[in-house]
């Protein structure tokens, strides 16, 4: 892996000054040669590239899905029709709530499970822990351009994977990897901008910390030499022109123990855990602290209901924490600042436990006649046309089907 890791580096500088060719993932072809880089002796070494890149991308397909040159679609590429000097700060931008978690089935638990085992974690109803169900290449094309990414150690603390709590969504698609998915995709879709959700998952394996190896791996995944490429340098949010291409950063996690000639200059917005609040319906935070920018924050993922309360009054409550901040969004009350939410939610601690997908999909028309969160969001988001709600993330986003087309669509170029 490392070996891989190193060549792709290489490959990536020898590329030269600009940005890497797009990657050609099936078997390279003869018109390439333009593009192709050259060992020493001038020899063609593109091919190796090709099969370099297409191993990392296959450890990083249980995550990432499986890459391929995606055909042109308009949600593909939505957002070239708006121009170089949009403000960040004024779209509209869909995202998913804990992204990896999209595969998480009985069938990936048992697959997984002699590697769970090994750190004694048994096996949980996968139900309580999936909020998607594609692939993240799916939900590029499909238009999704925020991610919502959990991180820790694997079990022998050697690499960061994927976790939503106990429940380990893949061993080989390590945060490392998955990121040249998005590098990747990014190489053939130069028109759009991404935003990177990264958090510390607790309560993965037994006395999971974020250690000093933790935030070291992480630091070196996200300052690499391709990281350096693709990742936005800055701390803020400028024009939409300036993150074209990019990953930005929207670093929900400290790096309190590296030293601080690592921790300071690092790229990213700063959500600090110590100022997110817990369970926030409407919170705000300073985010750069150079030019004092201001996010509003609502995270109200456990809906605040009487113990025992029908999924009906469970997804009702997360509707309205919703719509309220939406509201509030759309106002003009903080038109240049920064509006970030969640329309997921869950209850499992209820009885009956109300999941992820009960909560956005409701559980049938006889208890949820309204059906869940995204359900009754349809409907709201249609009132709101030509309005800014910010990033918005969503479990199972392409449920119903009208419901990324119409957000898509609230604040056309
Ligand atoms: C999704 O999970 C199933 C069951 O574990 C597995 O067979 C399939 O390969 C997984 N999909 C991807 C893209 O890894
Ligand atoms: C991983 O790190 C944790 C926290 O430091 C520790 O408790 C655990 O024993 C380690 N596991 C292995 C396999 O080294
Ligand atoms: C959120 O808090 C701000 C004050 O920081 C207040 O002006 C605004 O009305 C609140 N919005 C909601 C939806 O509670
Ligand atoms: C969802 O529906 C099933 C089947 O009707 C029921 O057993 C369960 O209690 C319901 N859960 C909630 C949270 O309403």
């Amino acid at each position: 892996m490392l070996a891989v890791a190193a060549v792709i580096f290489y490959l990536f500088a020898v590329f030269g000054e600009g940005r890497a060719a797009p990657p050609h993932l099936d078997t390279p072809s003869h018109h390439d040669t333009d593009t192709m880089a050259h060992d020493a002796g001038g020899k063609p070494t593109s091919n190796l590239a090709n099969y370099a890149l297409q191993k990392v991308l296959d450890d990083a397909s249980p995550i990432f899905g499986h890459f391929e040159e995606s055909s042109k679609s308009d949600t593909s590429i939505w957002m070239k029709a708006y121009p170089d000097d949009t403000k960040l700060v004024h779209m509209n931008i869909p995202g998913t709530h804990d992204a990896a978690t999209w595969n998480y089935s009985k069938a990936t638990q048992q697959r997984l499970e002699p590697i769970a085992a090994l750190n004694g974690i048994s096996e949980v109803d996968p139900n309580n822990y999936r909020c998607q169900d594609n692939p993240f290449i799916t939900m590029l094309n499909d238009g999704i351009r925020a991610f919502d990414l959990r991180y820790a150690h694997d079990v022998t603390n050697t690499t960061l994977v994927f976790w939503h709590g106990i429940g380990l969504q893949s061993q080989t698609a390590t945060l490392d990897s998955l990121l040249f998915g998005f590098y990747a995709w990014l190489d053939a879709h130069p028109s759009e901008a991404l935003f990177l959700s990264f958090q510390f998952e607790g309560n993965s394996i037994p006395n999971s910390a974020n250690d000093l190896s933790v935030q070291s791996l992480l630091y070196a995944s996200l300052t690499s030499p391709a990281a350096k490429q693709y990742i936005s340098q800055t701390n803020t949010l400028a024009t939409l022109g300036s993150a074209r291409g990019k990953v930005t950063l929207l670093r929900r996690f400290d790096l309190n123990l590296l030293p601080s000639s690592q921790s300071a200059n690092f790229p990213g917005l700063h959500f600090s855990p110590a100022d997110w609040g817990d369970n926030p319906r409407n919170n705000s935070l300073v985010y750069d602290a150079e030019t004092q920018a201001v996010a509003h924050i609502q995270d109200y993922y456990s809906p605040e209901v009487a113990s025992g309360a029908s999924a009906e009054e469970i997804i009702g409550s997360k509707f309205d924490a919703c719509t309220d901040f939406f509201d509030y969004a759309a106002s003009d009350a903080a038109p240049d600042e920064l509006f970030w939410s969640f329309a997921s939610s869950t209850k499992i601690g209820n009885e009956p436990p109300s999941t992820p997908r009960i909560q956005a999909l409701g559980n049938g028309t006889e208890l949820t006649p309204e059906g869940g969160v995204n359900d009754r969001l349809v409907e709201y988001l249609k009132g709101k046309q030509g309005k800014r709600l910010g990033i918005v993330m969503f479990d199972f986003y392409e449920q119903p089907g009208e419901l990324l087309e119409t957000f898509l669509g609230l604040s056309p170029p």
